[in-house]
């Protein structure tokens, strides 16, 4: 198929346009370098020895979404364009809310009037807020969500179905990600994150880097195993490859479909550690602190129905994902940056 790929520079775009190719479609970038470097294509193509095209291009701005349409002919849109940090959204909410739904809506448009009705969406565990049942399945209630970058997430879902629903020639594949970590296997692309990283795995590996002293792990008295927090970590080679078993629903017809992504297994915040220092013989000095607001004490997915209906399942475990997350970290100790 023919894939216009949003946000494909960014961390799980590069690697889910290396597993596109992989699998022989034809991937079109659209990224409007916000949050990413142009110079991971050019890693993604030396792993794929093949050159995608590129549009430097933004979701919210419509006349450059038509000339791409016009252009290219497109069969599926995968769509994981959009502002990503948090505590950058609590404080930023018009802009999240602007660049995550307008954007999202002007490019539905574009695309419909195109002709174009087949989206993978980049959802998240967080519109399962503080969830009603662990493992949680894609039944588990949505609930409010305590950011603004959530609610972008949970809100367009709910825009996504409604568009379905209205008008059923529109296949909507929404997956929902757990926490992706890792980094493909060359070590040539990964994560990059802007400044002091907010997530647990980049931080570790600037911790092992060297550019930040200490981990501090926030919170030890959660209501779980060890008092840290409990995340289901996901290889983002396993997540990139669940986007290319998606489109199986698409060229199906599926109408809506929700999935999540994950490995169905917990792990706690001092797991994390201890498996990163065992994975690569680096120790990872920590200090306990407070809470971090927001957080919630445990979160880890069913994945029975995205193996039985997509008949994907995590290959890479926990301590892949350390190695690999390390692999690309000390090989790129300024990310993309010389
Ligand atoms: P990322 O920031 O690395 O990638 C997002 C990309 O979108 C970046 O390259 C950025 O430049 C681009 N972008 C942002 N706004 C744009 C706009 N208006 N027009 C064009 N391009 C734009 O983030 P990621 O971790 O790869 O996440 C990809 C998607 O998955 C996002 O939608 C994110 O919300 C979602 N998601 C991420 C995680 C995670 O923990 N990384 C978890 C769940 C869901
Ligand atoms: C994981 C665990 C922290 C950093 C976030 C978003 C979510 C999704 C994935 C996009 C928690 C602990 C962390 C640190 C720590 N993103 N931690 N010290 O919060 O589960 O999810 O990313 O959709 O929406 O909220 O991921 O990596 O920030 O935290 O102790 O320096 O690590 O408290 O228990 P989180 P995370």
């Amino acid at each position: 198929m023919n894939i216009l790929v949003t946000g494909g520079c960014g961390f799980i775009g590069s690697h889910t346009v290396v597993e596109l190719e992989n699998a022989g479609h034809e991937v079109i970038v659209l990224d409007n370098l916000s949050n990413s470097s142009k110079k991971s294509l050019d890693r993604v193509a030396q792993i794929t020895g093949k050159t995608c095209k590129f549009y430097e291009a933004d979701i919210l701005d419509r006349d450059a979404l038509n000339k791409i349409f016009d252009t290219e002919k497109i069969d599926a849109v995968i769509h994981f364009a959009g502002l990503k940090a948090v505590g950058e959204s609590v404080r930023k909410p018009w802009e999240y809310y602007n660049n995550n739904i307008t954007g999202t809506l002007t490019l539905v448009d574009v695309m419909r009037q195109h002709g174009v009705k087949s989206i993978i969406f980049s959802s998240s565990a967080t519109v399962y807020g503080e969830p009603a049942f662990i493992p949680i399945t894609e039944e588990c209630p949505k609930a409010p969500c305590t950011n603004p970058y959530g609610w972008t997430k949970s809100m367009l879902e709910q825009i996504l179905m409604d568009i379905q629903k209205a008008d059923p020639e529109w296949n909507v594949v929404i997956l929902r990600y757990f926490n992706p970590i890792g980094a493909h296997k060359s070590g040539l692309i990964g994560e990059n994150p802007n400044g002091i990283p907010n997530n647990l795995m980049p931080y570790i590996t600037q911790v092992a880097v060297g550019k930040l002293k200490e981990l501090g792990i926030f919170g030890n008295d959660y209501d779980t195993p060890d008092g840290t927090g409990v995340r289901d970590y996901i290889h983002v080679v396993d997540l990139a490859d669940g986007h290319v078993k998606a489109l199986k629903m698409i060229e199906q017809n599926a109408g809506l479909k929700v999935y999540n992504l994950g490995t169905g297994k917990g792990y706690s915040v001092l797991d994390i550690v201890k498996n990163f220092e065992e994975a690569n013989g680096i120790k990872i000095p920590y200090v306990i602190k407070e809470r971090r607001a927001g957080d919630i004490a445990e979160n880890y997915s069913d994945a029975t129905k995205a193996k039985e209906e997509l008949g994907w399942v995590a290959q890479y475990d926990i301590k892949d994902m350390c190695a690999d997350s390390w692999n690309w970290q000390k090989n790129n100790p300024n990310g993309y940056d010389e």
